[in-house]
Parts: structure tokens; C-alpha cells; sequence
């Protein structure tokens, strides 16, 4: 039998993924003033040993009004890029490419944790040390009333952002990062200048769809330029906002042709977030793999590799989404909180046991109770 695709590597540029099973980026809202501390190395590191080809460190922020809340990595200084040495070193150590998403929270900066309420900071978030700071975004338009009003970026601080997004990449590489994605999705900064939703600005970053995209086809190609050759970039999407009026899968295929003419490898295809979760999502459940159709739609269009995200629970779920072109690459989120070891348990599942690939600490003992495990199910 073949060995599925999902165990199967995946060549970009000079970095071999080792299999298709890569962990989303899922911030932990756990730092102290944006430095890692040892339980993302911890989280991070089970999933390193779960079997996951590439992990990627959260939405780490390049600059410190740039995280969404008190809690968020951080990447702007040296100090910040050291913390996070121990996890890169650890997964490329243990087989995992190391992978980090580089973001600026826009509008939505300085905002509740999520198990705080995930709304604006209140009274009972001051009195815990979680003080608003003052925010920057596309257009003077918060999120939603009650949220606070963002300052309209200026040239000089928008060229201040490109700076800071490059120094970031630079740490990155420094770091031994194989891949990084800039965050462009779910209304944060990058996101906020696509939306015309949230970019009601006059001058060349707003206005029609060109003006929008020019921010982030600009700091894809910044980024590029100090981004090694052999080293993927990839880009997260909110493949439609998913309101009338707003950013629409169209709008998504043509931005992923123009950020594959400036270097791009992978478009990530999420979706939704520009309203914040209080106007479109609110009691909404989601079906399986909601998510796929627009990573197989932008892959076809617009000719560039794309990852699946949101809801793929199962090994086989996984397997019909690479098989059928939907995407290239299978980015893992909650399931892997419920399940850290997810893709060796569906390896397993599907029929795919080689505890060979297992770390040894664990491999060898496992390999030998075998025997037993497959006696207690005749
Ligand atoms: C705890 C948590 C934190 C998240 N943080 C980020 C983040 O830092 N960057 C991002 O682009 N998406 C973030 N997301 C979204 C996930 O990456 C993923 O796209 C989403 O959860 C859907 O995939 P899933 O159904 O497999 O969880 C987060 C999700 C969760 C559950």
C-alpha cells in the first residue's frame, strides 16, 4: 500500500517539510512583556514529538503595540528572539521544521485574553495589570463600539512597520527558522488594509482593491529580500471575510497572484475575524474542513501552494483534501490541544505504525508491547 500523502514529504524551495502535517499558528496569550517562557517551549515541544513535520510559534509581534493582548510573543528585540532560541532548537533537533507567524494586531491591539472575556479590556482586566496602550491601525474605525479607536497609520509609521517586519525576518533567520508566515488574516493589521470593510483611507494604501493590497504585496516583498532564497514564505489569509460588502474570495486570488510575483510560497487559507467575533461568528458552528474549498479555490486559481486549516479532525479527512488538490500542506489547530500526538495516533490508525519514527525514548518501548496490544484485540 502507498504511504499517504499525509506521511509524505513536501518540497519547497530548498526546505523538505517532512510530512504535510504542520501545527497552526495558536498564540497562548502566556508571555511576560512578549518574552517566551517554558510553556510554549512545552506545548510547542509535544507536538514536536507528536509527529508534526513543521510547528509553527504563534502570532509573534514585531513590534510591542502590535500584540493583540498582554500575554502575545513578541520578536522586536534581541532579547525577545533569544527566548525563543530553546523551542527552534528544539524542534529542528527532533526532526520538525521550526516555523514562526510575524503579525501586528492593528485595531485589534490591546484587547482582553480570550478566557477574560475577548473584548476590549474592562475594569477587571486593569485591577490584573492589563492597562490599554494606545493603537494603530489602517483607518481611525474600531472594531466594534465600546473598543478603542485606533489611530490612522501614517506614512512614517508605516515605514516604520516594513522596518520592523524585515529586523523580525532577519531574527528569524537567525534564529534557524525554516519557514515564516506574515499574518494577514483575521482583521489584524494586514488584514485591516485589505478589508474595505476596515481601510477607508484616501491616500496610495487605500481606496480600490490595488490600494489595499499594497501593504502587504510590499512587505511580502521587504520580507523576501532579507528572507533567505532556499526558505519558504508564506502568508495567511482570510480567504473572505464573510459579510456582504467585505473581502471576497476573489479579492483573495488575486492578492495570492501578486504575492507569489513578489516571493511567495504558500497561501494559508483561513477565514473571517475582520468585525472581531461579537458581528459574524457569534454562535455559529462550523462544519468540517469549512475552510478547504478556499484553499483549493486560490491553489487552482491563482497557481501557488496552499494549507488547509479549520476543523480537519481525522488522519483519512486529511488524506481526501491532499489527494483531491485542496491543498498542499494540512495545518492542524484545536485538534492538536486536544491530541498534541494527533499525527502519530492517525499514523497509526491508518494503518501507518512504524515506531521507528517515534522518538526512541518512547519508540523502543512501544515497539515491544506490540505484540500484547495486538493479542488484547482478537
Ligand atoms: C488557542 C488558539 C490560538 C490561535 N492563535 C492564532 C494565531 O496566533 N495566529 C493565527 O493565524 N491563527 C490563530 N488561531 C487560529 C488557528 O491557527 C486555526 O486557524 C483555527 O483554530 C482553525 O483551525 P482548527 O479548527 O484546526 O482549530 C488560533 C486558534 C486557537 C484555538
Amino acid at each position: 500500500m502507498p504511504k499517504p500523502m499525509l506521511f509524505s514529504p513536501f518540497q519547497i524551495r530548498d526546505t523538505v517539510f517532512p510530512n504535510r502535517c504542520t501545527v497552526s499558528p495558536m498564540c497562548q496569550y502566556t508571555a511576560q512583556d512578549g518574552i517566551a517562557n517554558t510553556w510554549h517551549l512545552v506545548h510547542l515541544g509535544g507536538f514536536v514529538n507528536g509527529g508534526f513535520g513543521a510547528v509553527m510559534i504563534e502570532a509573534t509581534a514585531v513590534l510591542p503595540e502590535g500584540r493583540i493582548t498582554h500575554g502575545d510573543l513578541g520578536i522586536w528585540s534581541d532579547d525577545h528572539a533569544a527566548a525563543l532560541k530553546p523551542m527552534v532548537n528544539f524542534m529542528k533537533d527532533n526532526g520538525a521544521l521550526a516555523g514562526i507567524q510575524l503579525g501586528h494586531a492593528g485595531r485589534k491591539a490591546s484587547m482582553q485574553r480570550p478566557w477574560r472575556g475577548n473584548g476590549p479590556l474592562g475594569e477587571a482586566d486593569f485591577a490584573l495589570g492589563d492597562t490599554p496602550w494606545p493603537i494603530n491601525g489602517a483607518s481611525a474605525l474600531p472594531v466594534d463600539e465600546g473598543w478603542l479607536m485606533p489611530q490612522e497609520m501614517s506614512a512614517a509609521d508605516i515605514a516604520e512597520l516594513t522596518e520592523a517586519f524585515v529586523t523580525a525576518a532577519v531574527r528569524a533567520d537567525e534564529l534557524g527558522c525554516d519557514f515564516v508566515e506574515l499574518h494577514g488574516a483575521h482583521g489584524y493589521l494586514l488584514q485591516s488594509f485589505l478589508s474595505p470593510a476596515s481601510n477607508t483611507r484616501s491616500d496610495e494604501y487605500g481606496g480600490d482593491r490595488t490600494g489595499r493590497m499594497r501593504l502587504a504585496i510590499e512587505l511580502a516583498e521587504a520580507v523576501r529580500a532579507v528572507w533567505p532564497a532556499g526558505k519558504p514564505l508564506f502568508f495567511r489569509v482570510s480567504s473572505v471575510d464573510g459579510f456582504p460588502g467585505g473581502w471576497e474570495l476573489e479579492d483573495s486570488v488575486v492578492l495570492a497572484r501578486e504575492l507569489k510575483a513578489v516571493g511567495v510560497d504558500v497561501i494559508d487559507c483561513s477565514s473571517g475575524g475582520n468585525q472581531g467575533r461579537t458581528k459574524v461568528n457569534a454562535g455559529r458552528t462550523l462544519p468540517k474542513g469549512y475552510q478547504l474549498d478556499y484553499a483549493a479555490h486560490i491553489r487552482v486559481e491563482a497557481g501557488i501552494a496552499t494549507q488547509g486549516v479549520g476543523m480537519i479532525l481525522d488522519g483519512p479527512q486529511a488524506e481526501e483534501a491532499l489527494q483531491s488538490g485542496q491543498a498542499d500542506l494540512i495545518a492542524i489547530g484545536r485538534q492538536a490541544l486536544f491530541d498534541p500526538f494527533w499525527v502519530r495516533h492517525q499514523a497509526y490508525a491508518m494503518g501507518v505504525n512504524d515506531y521507528d519514527d517515534w522518538p526512541e525514548q518512547y519508540g523502543w518501548w512501544l515497539t515491544r508491547r506490540e505484540p500484547s496490544i495486538q493479542a488484547l484485540s482478537k
